[in-house]
């Protein structure tokens, strides 16, 4: 590459950046609801089984491709196999999707955060609900009715695209810069939220359900592969944006560290956050007089309802703590929305050459235009169906052959020798044998069962052209991907 490639300010900024990127919506909307699903604490026990076979070790790989290759997912799976290219668009294109709709939850958040000044929800639970199902969303009932669109729910994706635009306009080293901000204020939030969640009565209960393992659930197929998908959503793998955050370092910075550091972080920020989630949700169900698992059902809509109506019921500073905890929201997940477009931006730029600056308003302006669809009455279903196959089927997918192509067609060992040339702690070939063998087993047996399943059943209680449109689009992505390509580059 004849230009001099763009670089982050410190080793911080970089760590920092990619915490950020990591810990995310993923972490207080999702790991909750998810780990809520599928058995509470026993949870836990698959997430870190994956944590450690998929997670560690494909991190340590995206890592070390962006940082050996120095340039953006497409063109650096080229360099590691030149029929590659594809998978680092397929990546690219299905990173730019969830974007779209990653930046409607931030709407909503947006949304709520402007609304927890007035505490505009209502005050009680069922009003509660009422406010988020038929005021802000005005649900259609069905994917297929759209309805018009929701107001506030276009305004709050506009000023969350003017959010993402203006963090990354200035390149890297200011990005670098932001990241302090976006990574320190939610965790300060966060502890303030355990603390008063720890202190609230009834979070026992919430406590009790988050850790108590039941260790019948192990035994269903579905919980492993939930397990699996957050693992994959909440480190931000297989979708370009540590490839192309790691393409920013010399090549000769420490890669096993840097990725044990970001892992741990994320999962541990996790962890934490279920504190904060479970002990509150104790409080909402002793002072509903339910039980825990009774309080809500919604997977989706589990932070969106539960906790405007456990804020309301908190005895002092109501609005403070509504405030605080969307603001936490938005903080914790800008950072993860941005870091969804550098990698769009940073392909288009590295393949044909193109200004960065100029290339950003173009994807920042398509990115709002395709989330349109989700701010109608229908877009609550889209997202969730969305979400659903992009992290299902496309990031496992993914995930499955970034390891055949870098453990077969390169040389799993050829790579780890390069990582530990550069790092401060050295892997073994414990890492080759997940990579070539362990991850892509597992990830490849989930997949396919996944799809039996998909088959049989359809996703959700949604009809089932939904599950048609959604494995299409994964279709259409990957041949979208193959034309990218093909395209003739500057590289
Ligand atoms: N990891 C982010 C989260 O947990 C989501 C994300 C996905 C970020 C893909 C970047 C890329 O919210």
């Amino acid at each position: 590459m004849a230009k001099t490639r763009e670089r982050w300010g410190s080793r911080s900024s970089f760590v920092f950046a990619a915490i950020g990127a990591a810990i995310g919506l993923g972490n207080v909307w999702r790991f909750p609801y998810i780990t809520y699903q599928n058995g509470g604490g026993a949870f836990l026990i698959p997430y870190l089984i994956a944590l450690i076979t998929a997670g560690i070790p494909l991190m340590i790989l995206e890592y070390a491709v962006g940082q050996k290759a120095q340039s953006s997912p497409p063109t650096a799976l080229k360099t590691i196999w030149k029929k590659s290219e594809w998978i680092g668009w397929f990546a690219v294109v299905l990173v730019f999707v969830l974007a779209t709709y990653y930046a409607t939850i931030m709407s909503w958040c947006v949304n709520y955060f402007y609304q927890s000044f007035t505490l505009g929800w209502g005050n009680t639970p069922r009003a509660v609900e009422t406010f988020f199902n038929q005021t802000l969303l005005a649900k259609s009932g069905s994917p297929g009715i759209l309805g018009g669109i929701q107001l506030p729910v276009l305004i709050g994706l506009a000023v969350t695209w003017l959010l993402i635009y203006l963090c990354l306009f200035k390149g890297v080293k200011t990005l670098g810069k932001i990241v302090y901000f976006t990574v320190g204020i939610p965790w300060l939030i966060l502890i303030i939220m355990v603390i008063r969640g720890l202190t609230l009565p009834g979070a026992m209960e919430g406590l009790n359900f988050y850790l108590t393992p039941d260790f019948s659930v192990l035994l269903q197929p579905k919980v492993w592969l939930a397990a699996y998908g957050q693992i994959f959503f909440t480190l931000s793998l297989a979708m370009g944006t540590l490839i192309v955050y790691a393409s920013y370092l010399p090549r000769n910075s420490d890669i096993t560290v840097n990725a044990f550091i970001t892992s741990l972080a994320n999962c541990g920020t996790a962890f934490l956050a279920g504190f904060a989630v479970f002990s509150t949700l104790g409080y909402l169900a002793s002072a509903m007089g339910v039980t825990v698992p009774e309080v809500t059902t919604s997977g989706l809509g589990l932070a969106f309802v539960t906790y405007p109506t456990a804020i309301n019921l908190l005895p002092v500073a109501s609005r403070l703590f509504g405030a605080l905890f969307f603001l936490l929201l938005i903080t914790l997940g800008i950072d993860s929305a941005f870091s969804q477009i550098e990698p769009v931006v940073g392909s288009i730029a590295d393949k044909w050459g193109f200004n960065k600056r100029k290339v950003l308003p173009l994807v920042v302006l398509t990115g709002f235009i395709v989330g349109i669809p989700y701010t109608t009455k229908a877009g609550f279903y889209w997202v969730d169906i969305i979400d659903h196959f992009v992290c299902t089927y496309g990031l496992t997918l993914i995930g499955f052959l970034e390891c055949i192509v870098i453990g077969y067609f390169f040389k799993a060992s050829r790579i780890r020798e390069y990582i530990n040339s550069v790092s401060d702690v050295r892997i073994g070939p414990w890492w080759d044998v997940f990579i070539k063998i362990v991850t892509p087993i597992v990830l490849g047996v989930s997949l396919i069962y996944e799809l039996i399943k998909l088959i049989q059943k359809g996703y959700g209680n949604y009809p089932v052209w939904t599950a048609f449109s959604g494995i299409g689009l994964i279709i259409l992505l990957i041949v979208l991907s193959f034309i990218l390509s093909r395209k003739r580059g500057n590289l």
